[in-house]
């Protein structure tokens, strides 16, 4: 059973699912059509969480998107809104998505994140996300490089 209020995303989410993007990513917004074109892609799947029953731009919670390709899932991009943080939802996300990718045939799950994301890692490790590699330089914010972190987990 997915986690309460957690369902597929749709293309009829997208335009909301930028919106939220450009909020938590603000140095790299990706576009409706750009969510469009990934969602089209083969096995790019993805879960969302309302903040109400009546999904518009302004209610969507966050989501996440991830594409499977063979026996190994990358998680594309992953985000909550900033006042709605802190309160489960980005759990309750992956705790639906990791089961169904391990459905879909995938048996390992990775992802990059910014080394001084502090939050997010401490998400990824209580998932059993573990460090198997750095990608220097990987990320650019207002003219610095940032470095990655790749994490990976195996799918029990
Ligand atoms: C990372 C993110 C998705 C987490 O979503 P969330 O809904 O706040 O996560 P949860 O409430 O489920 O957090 C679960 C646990 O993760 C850890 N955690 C999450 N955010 C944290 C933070 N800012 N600082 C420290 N620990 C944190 C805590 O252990 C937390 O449990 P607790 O609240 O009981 O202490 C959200 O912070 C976000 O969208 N960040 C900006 C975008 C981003 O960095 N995405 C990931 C890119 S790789």
């Amino acid at each position: 059973m997915p986690e309460r209020g957690v369902r597929p995303i749709d293309t009829a989410d997208l335009g909301a699912a930028a919106v939220l993007h450009a909020r938590c990513f603000p140095h790299e917004p990706w576009s409706r059509p750009s969510f469009e074109q990934l969602l089209a892609s083969p096995g790019v799947c993805g879960w969302l969480a309302p903040s109400s029953e009546q999904l518009d731009e302004a209610s969507l919670a966050g989501f996440i998107l991830l594409r499977i390709a063979a026996d190994e899932a990358e998680v594309l991009t992953f985000c909550v809104a900033p006042e709605q943080r802190r309160a489960g939802l980005g759990s309750r996300l992956l705790t639906t998505a990791l089961p169904r990718l391990r459905l879909f045939g995938a048996q390992r799950v990775l992802l990059e994140v910014a080394e001084d994301n502090a939050g997010a890692l401490a998400l990824y490790r209580r998932f059993g996300f573990e460090e198997v590699g750095q990608r220097p330089n990987y990320y650019s914010r207002e003219g610095e490089r940032v470095d990655a972190l790749l994490l990976a987990c195996d799918l029990p």
